[in-house]
């Protein structure tokens, strides 16, 4: 028994070791991390399908109402006890907290572009999807650079 507890407790002291989200904050950290993933692969496809000859308008719609649909959560993906200072497995920087203000505004910000990109691709128009996703690239970017760990 001793050499099993021992693990677990460096484990909590550490926090992390594998991220298992056994925290209300950890948990938090562990599914914004899956959905992110999930927005980043869904943005991925549609410029993908973008660089093709024939764009497949359907496939970018449906991508286009998934980002939307996480979009307006983000900003509530980030709550107390889910920032590295509590030692949650993340990259996501400690300025998302101190700086609510800020943080919301990018996330506001993402949520707008997105709702352009979506009603973008249901209008059909491939000329406005394109320039829709350049705005929408640049929430990513600018919030990442602010408030995401660097690779
Ligand atoms: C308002 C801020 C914000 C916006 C907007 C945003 N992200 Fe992120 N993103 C983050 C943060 C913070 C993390 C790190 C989350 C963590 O590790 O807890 C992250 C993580 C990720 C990850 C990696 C998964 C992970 O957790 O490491 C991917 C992929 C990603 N984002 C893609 C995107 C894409 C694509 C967009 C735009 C379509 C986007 N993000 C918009 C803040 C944002």
């Amino acid at each position: 028994m001793k050499r099993l507890i021992l693990p677990a407790v460096l484990c909590l002291a550490l926090a992390g070791c594998g991220g298992s989200p056994d925290t209300p904050g950890a948990k938090a950290a562990h599914d914004r991390h899956e959905n992110f993933e999930a927005i980043g692969k869904a943005f991925k496809t549609i410029g993908d399908e973008l660089k093709k000859g024939a764009p497949d308008l359907a496939a970018i719609k449906t991508q286009a109402t998934k980002i939307n649909g996480f979009a307006p959560q983000v900003k509530d993906w980030f709550p107390a006890g889910s920032s590295p200072k509590d030692g949650v497995k993340t990259d996501a920087l400690a300025a998302i907290w101190e700086q609510p203000d800020e943080f919301g505004k990018a996330a506001a910000r993402f949520a707008e572009a997105a709702a352009a990109l979506d009603a973008a691709a249901a209008s059909g128009d491939l000329a406005a999807v394109r320039g829709a996703t350049g705005p929408l690239g640049a929430a990513c970017k600018s919030c990442h650079e602010r408030f995401r760990e660097k690779d």
